[in-house]
């Protein structure tokens, strides 16, 4: 009983919360670099203000990240010594083709993921590749305006074809786009997006989704091209949405607020667009422009698995006067008033991990993997130096608790699990540093000022021992 033999435990990082090295190597610009620190950041990755060019007001934490692009080896050793069994890290679209429309890539950007991939299998870690997360070249987001614009479906799969060859001996696991649902919510930072005056928002971001749905599609096509042994994921932002109450104007609110996520992956994995998603989107006038080819690719090349981050659950209120909302991952919802908070005022819910997975399970009877959940906090060295980081552990143990028992006791396939951040690193929502997730801290605070010094925290060892024992000793 308990986890199968061969779960793959590992932890989760993205290129732009990471690697640094903006302008090296011939690498181009991306949106996620021009997404500032600070108080403008909600409205740049909205999409609400425009921020092509860096200015001298602002601090861009991308940039530098936690210059991963120099300490990879460093790093990659100490996630060696914690035993990962898997790596899941992100590629930067513009390191590979750094305007985004080239036919040819640039070299310098395959060699340094070629070197990552190898230190991993050095040490027996399976990487497993996020071909985009939430990045896009600047270039095209000038150019074509981003994935509003359906062209962006064959520079992506000219890098698809490119990484697929490459890599073909050494990556086996891919995603296609990470949170794929993102586009909803923070448009520029999920889709390069940035919105025109007057124009109807909502038709413009489920016309990127398609693009991006089509382009994910395509992605599996050509991976089973160059290597039948590739598997294929999609991923997105989960977390089980709850009734605020049993009015069932709350239930049905509840229902149609998950609908909005499931309706990519009811895509993804059933290679057609749902009903009740059709229908929406007529009424609301923002039906996307969708060719026959696009329904044939689509039906065609459904996913191998299904990814998911998980850090909470949430709630809705059809009458939004009856509660107040509570913050979480990039969405905002009704306050649960059974759950306790983050102090980032997140929602903390291990049993809606069981809940959620049981959820996406009953949906997709797929084979599932959770690729992102942790506890972002503040950490303070004690006198000592040292970080014990108990809140860290007691979260954790309390998720891999629950997502335990969705597996002993419900009986779901699930594949692996990837903490976020094993390695503290730039937050994607605040462009905060001192939001921390990792069982290693990095020397680095908001202002981008450190040593870039690697220390194992308290959770470094606990996590060890959880994946020594396969996920039996939680203590
Ligand atoms: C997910 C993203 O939204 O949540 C990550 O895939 C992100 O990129 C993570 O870092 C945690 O969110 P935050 O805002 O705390 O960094």
């Amino acid at each position: 009983m308990g986890f199968p033999k061969n779960f793959l435990w590992g932890g989760a990082t993205a290129a732009n919360q990471c690697e640094g090295g903006f302008n090296l190597d011939g690498r181009g610009l991306a949106n996620v670099d021009l997404c500032p620190a600070g108080k403008d950041r909600n409205a740049v990755i909205t999409g609400e203000m425009k921020m092509f060019e860096f200015d001298e007001n602002h601090f861009y934490p991308a940039k530098n990240g936690i210059d991963f692009y120099h300490h990879y080896k460093e790093d990659i050793k100490l996630f060696a010594e914690m035993g990962f069994k898997v790596y899941r890290m992100s590629i930067a679209w513009s390191r590979i083709f750094p305007n985004g429309d080239e036919e040819a890539p640039n070299e310098k950007g395959l060699v340094f993921y070629e070197n990552i991939f190898k230190e991993c299998r050095k040490y027996n870690i399976e990487p497993l590749v996020t071909i985009t997360h939430f990045d896009c070249p600047m270039y095209l987001i000038k150019k074509y305006g981003g994935w509003r614009n359906r062209k962006l479906i064959d520079f992506y799969k000219n890098l698809c074809r490119v990484i697929f060859t490459r890599y073909k001996e050494i990556v086996k696991y891919w995603i296609t786009f990470n949170e794929i649902n993102m586009i909803l919510h923070a448009p520029f930072m999920g889709a390069g997006i940035c919105f025109e005056e007057g124009e109807n928002r909502e038709k413009v971001k489920y016309q990127a989704a398609h693009n991006e749905l089509v382009a994910s599609a395509e992605a599996v096509k050509i991976a089973r091209e160059i290597n039948l042994e590739n598997k294929v994921g999609c991923m997105f932002a989960a977390g089980s949405t709850y009734p605020y109450s049993c009015n069932p104007q709350d239930v049905w609110k509840a229902l149609k607020t998950d609908r909005e996520s499931y309706f990519f992956i009811d895509v993804q994995v059933f290679g057609k667009y749902p009903n009740y998603a059709l229908k929406e989107m007529g009424r609301n006038n923002c039906l996307p422009e969708i060719f026959p080819e696009d329904l044939e690719i689509l039906k065609n090349y459904t996913v191998d698995f299904t990814a998911f981050s998980y850090y909470n659950s949430r709630c809705a209120a059809a009458d939004p006067k009856q509660s107040e909302t509570a913050e979480g991952n990039l969405f905002v919802s009704a306050k649960n008033p059974y759950l306790s908070y983050s102090e980032w005022g997140w929602p903390i819910d291990p049993m809606g991990l069981r809940i959620t997975l049981n959820e996406i399970y009953d949906r997709y009877r797929m084979p599932m993997f959770i690729v992102e959940n942790g506890l972002g906090a503040v950490d303070i060295p004690d006198e000592n130096g040292f970080i014990q980081d108990d809140y860290r552990i007691n979260y954790l143990r309390e998720h891999i608790k629950a997502m335990k028992d969705a597996v002993e006791l419900d009986g779901v396939e699930l594949m692996g699990y990837t903490a976020w951040g094993p390695i503290d690193l730039i937050s994607a929502g605040s462009g905060q540093m001192k939001k921390r997730y990792g069982f290693i801290y990095v020397d680095l605070d908001d202002e981008g000022k450190g040593t870039l010094k690697r220390k194992k925290k308290k959770s470094f060892d606990w996590y060890k021992q959880v994946i020594s024992s396969n996920g039996e000793n939680l203590d």
